[in-house]
């Protein structure tokens, strides 16, 4: 792990789960070639500017609320989508900051997620066998062998789209849609009558009822434009190496490598082999980094992980999400957040509720059964708080569309109605009143936290 980075370096390692079946790998070379002459999607100073944000996530002063699709696809990129799911995090993370009481460093698995690590390479239908689907940026969802065979030109579309979606989340940002005086209106239709949505209103209201003190004493978004705008990053698993390489700059503030594909990048579960490629890819570039911790990962893995992804130990620059399952979390979690702890490793804790819960309806749906999902964040922030670790975020996969994909919540989604709308193009996602029902919840526990720490302080 001592040898000299570059950003090519990986292509000497193993790489799990990066397709080498492209028809024509000139036409791929040429691509890449191509990539590596298009503008950055994102400056380093804006990927620092998230590390250093996360280092106070690590700090325990602010919390991480990172959320998105499973896989973003060309099928489904509209306005609309890109809209609600922003104001969807813009919502989950009012509510929590005003429980939690710190602030929320918002990041969407958008604007990049399209490569998708899959359990099974093949699939086979009626007797006839093909690749699977791997993300629009390699393959297409439809059961045809031309739509399955890795098509290099989907690399180029999914730069395109990437492209346009931050231009429309930059201007969301910074142009007066999250101006807080809007929080009435973030609302989504369908939310509005629902528990959630009664909820997000009263709590509106007294958000409303401070801004229109703050601004009685003087406090307006004239004399303090952040009331206008939020600071929003992007992330997605650095999975299909060849595009994050051809992403790869060189900073020229810092001399430094930066991946320039998104602000954050995480290393999935199935790719998190210590001498594998995607670790020596991510340990080269300056980036803040995730990596899935999932129920196999024991913690001297975890720590020969950590020293290879953040030898100089700085704060901000990992974030470990578990992604254990429901009934794992409470066995596997402690022994690692007590790891890291022992060995001083600054990092940002955070969970993934979702890929540890998913399971198969008897109607051969893919779901997940919403009361696991909140348990695991329940677990999440009692185990955070036994071991004396900062239960600093959540990672979810989630639209602002009133999808049908994850069964329960205040609604009681059935197994009978998942075929209503159940649009992903991989796993499935809670939609905005479950996502915003999960944001209730780790914000009762966030300020039921707040208040212990309050009342220690004032004893002891
Ligand atoms: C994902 O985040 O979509 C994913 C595949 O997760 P994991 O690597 O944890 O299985
Ligand atoms: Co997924």
């Amino acid at each position: 792990m001592t040898d000299r980075w570059t950003p090519q370096s990986w292509r000497q390692k193993p790489a799990k789960h990066v397709p080498t079946d492209y028809p024509d790998g000139a036409a791929l070379e040429r691509v890449e070639q191509t990539l590596r002459s298009m503008p950055p999607l994102v400056f380093a100073g804006e990927a620092r500017r998230l590390k250093s944000l996360l280092g106070d996530v690590a700090e325990g002063k602010a919390f991480l609320l990172q959320g998105g699709d499973c896989a973003e696809s060309f099928k489904e990129f509209h306005a609309d989508n890109i809209r609600d799911t922003f104001r969807l995090i813009l919502q989950m993370a009012v509510v929590m900051t005003f429980a939690g009481g710190k602030p929320v460093v918002k990041v969407g698995r958008i604007a990049g997620q399209f490569a998708k690590p899959r359990s099974e390479p093949i699939e086979t239908i009626d007797g006839v066998t093909l690749p699977s689907y791997r993300g629009d940026i390699i393959n297409g969802m439809d059961f045809e062998p031309e739509q399955r065979a890795p098509d290099p030109e989907r690399l180029l579309k999914a730069y395109g789209q990437s492209a346009a979606t931050l231009n429309l989340l930059r201007a969301f940002a910074g142009g007066g849609y999250a101006d807080l005086y809007n929080i009435h209106r973030w609302t989504l239709g369908f939310v509005a009558d629902s528990p959630q949505g009664a909820r997000y209103k009263e709590l509106s209201e007294k958000i409303s009822e401070s801004l229109a003190f703050m601004s009685a004493i003087g406090i307006t978004p004239e004399t303090q434009p952040d009331l206008r705008r939020v600071e929003f990053f992007t992330s997605h698993e650095a999975l299909l190496l060849g595009f994050e390489e051809a992403m790869t700059r060189v900073d020229s503030t810092s001399g430094d490598w930066y991946d320039t594909s998104a602000h954050m990048l995480w290393i999935g579960e199935r790719t998190r082999q210590l001498d594998g490629a995607h670790i020596e890819y991510m340990r080269g570039i300056k980036n803040p980094i995730g990596v899935k911790c999932g129920p196999t990962m024991e913690p001297d893995d975890l720590l020969r992980l950590i020293d290879a992804l953040n030898p100089h130990n700085e704060a901000g620059r990992l974030t470990l999400i578990g992604r254990f399952g429901s009934d794992k979390i409470a066995d596997r979690l402690p022994r690692l957040m007590a790891a890291t702890k022992r060995a001083g490793r600054s990092v940002v804790w955070s969970t993934d509720p979702m890929h540890g819960n998913t399971l198969k309806a008897s109607n051969g749906y893919k779901t997940r059964p919403f009361d696991r999902v909140l348990s695991e964040v329940r677990s999440f922030i009692e185990v955070a708080q036994a071991e004396g670790v900062h239960p600093g975020g959540v990672h979810l996969e989630m639209t602002g569309q009133n999808v049908t994909e994850c069964i329960g919540g205040a609604r009681a989604l059935s197994e009978d109605e998942l075929s209503h709308r159940y649009h992903t193009h991989c796993d499935p996602r809670l939609n905005a009143d479950q996502a915003l029902e999960l944001s209730f919840l780790v914000a009762e526990k966030l300020k039921s936290a707040r208040m212990a720490d309050a009342l220690a302080k004032a004893v002891g």
